[in-house]
């Protein structure tokens, strides 16, 4: 990045007024100013979300869908706003492509068990690759064990970027359904999604793609990628725990069967048959997270009244300024060093422990996570037990980094 350009991309994105958002920056751990680098396990949430959470629960808190009077009514509409925000977030055709759910993890098992109905028969593959988190990886294992399909994996480089060519190798006839990570969460490579869509499409699979760490650090448009579905939580990008959606398609949507009954996702009830609601509603049985989805729409406004293109690039800018300081330090190890990455640093110390590091760096203020972080593949990859992960978000700063370095130089001083 040239000076000029830095310049630039100052004046459009101001890190310390965003700060300013986020009430819980203020506080202090052990002692030292909280350094928040784990932003990939979960991401602060901004005033204006946590105003919308307590107003929803102060003046419009009613169940949904089901009451006459006003209060049901303030509810449903608040309901209804947020899923039009997520669906303009992530550029849908309409707002009944988008289903709330728990969050990523509940959105991949939702997908596997409606689509393994509508399409699976023993014999057939499902194609994930070897960077996937765990909730991309154990949902398929357990729906091609009750199928009978086979479950097929292709390979990462030493980089940690998927190998086309090999991907391309193991899709076939049989290759129904490809499901994919956007960002990993473990190395921070951005696959190619909108490519590996297009190769999977190519051999008649449906594609989800896994976007858990990819909404809060890129522009997601899900008809430019043009994956069937697409599945994110909540908490990576501002909004509330326990919440988070799924993208499908209207006409996968509307052809595969719920696998959740309950409240809700029903027109009528007989005992001899039942009549299931038109989508999304189809599969949102019971009473859903309404205060969740609120907050998400709260989230997703807050992002989008931002310069969203600028906080990506600031972002990005840390994270070479990070990765820079950090391969600097005597025996540090990045593991992940895609061509592509977003805000994830990934690294193991020479004879060093993660979770030492990570004890004495939050001694120090500074959170991080250690551990295989929910990708137990990826480390077994790269031959390791864990690594220890700073994982970036737009509230961060070059000073943040500079305070992260020193703690990381002091700990390895400390363990050496
Ligand atoms: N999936 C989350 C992480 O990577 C929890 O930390």
């Amino acid at each position: 990045m040239t000076e000029s350009h830095a310049r630039t991309l100052e004046a459009r994105f101001d890190v310390e007024r965003v700060r300013q958002d986020f009430p819980i920056l203020q506080e202090s751990i052990n002692g030292h100013p909280l350094i928040y680098l784990d932003n990939a396990a979960t991401t602060h949430k901004p005033q204006v979300v946590i105003d919308t959470i307590s107003k929803f629960y102060q003046s419009q808190n009613a169940n949904i869908h089901r009451g006459v009077h006003t209060l049901s009514q303030r509810g449903t509409d608040a309901y209804e706003n947020a899923r039009t925000i997520v669906q303009k977030f992530i550029n849908a055709r309409s707002p009944d492509e988008i289903v709330f759910t728990r969050g990523t993890t509940d959105s991949i098992n939702l997908v596997a068990n409606c689509l393994a109905r509508y399409l699976l028969a023993s014999g057939d593959e499902v194609l994930i690759s070897e960077s996937e988190h765990h909730s991309n990886i154990v949902p398929w294992q357990m729906i091609c064990e009750q199928f009978g399909s086979n479950l097929i994996v292709a390979p990462i480089n030493d980089d940690g970027e998927i190998l086309v060519d090999e991907f391309e190798k193991r899709l076939s006839s049989k290759t129904k359904i490809v499901s994919l990570g956007h960002i990993s969460n473990a190395l921070g490579t951005i696959n190619p999604v909108t490519q590996l869509t297009s190769l999977a499409h190519a051999a008649g699979a449906t594609v989800v793609i896994d976007g858990a760490q990819a909404v809060a650090h890129a522009l997601v448009d899900v008809q430019a990628i043009g994956c069937d579905f697409y599945a994110f939580s909540g908490h990576k990008v501002f909004a509330p725990t326990g919440i988070g959606a799924l993208y499908g398609k209207r006409e996968i949507l509307e052809a595969m069967p719920p696998y959740q009954g309950g409240g809700d996702m029903i027109k009528e009830v007989r005992f001899d048959k039942t009549e299931y609601n038109d989508v999304p509603y189809k599969f949102e049985a019971g009473t859903p997270h309404i205060a969740g989805a609120i907050g998400l729409g709260a989230a997703l406004d807050y992002v989008m009244s931002l310069d969203f293109t600028a906080a990506i690039d600031y972002e990005h800018e840390l994270l070479d300024y990070a990765s820079a300081r950090l391969s600097e330090i005597d025996g540090v190890r990045i593991i992940g060093s895609a061509a592509h990455k977003a805000a994830v640093l990934s690294f193991v110390i020479d004879n060093i422990h993660p979770q030492d590091i990570g004890l004495l760096l939050d001694n120090q203020g500074v959170a991080v996570r250690t551990g295989h972080h929910c990708a137990m593949p990826v480390m077994q990859r790269y031959g390791l037990s864990g690594t220890v992960r700073a994982s970036l978000s737009i509230y961060n700063t070059r000073s943040e980094i500079d305070s992260f370095i020193d703690a990381v130089i002091k700990a390895k001083t400390m363990l050496a």
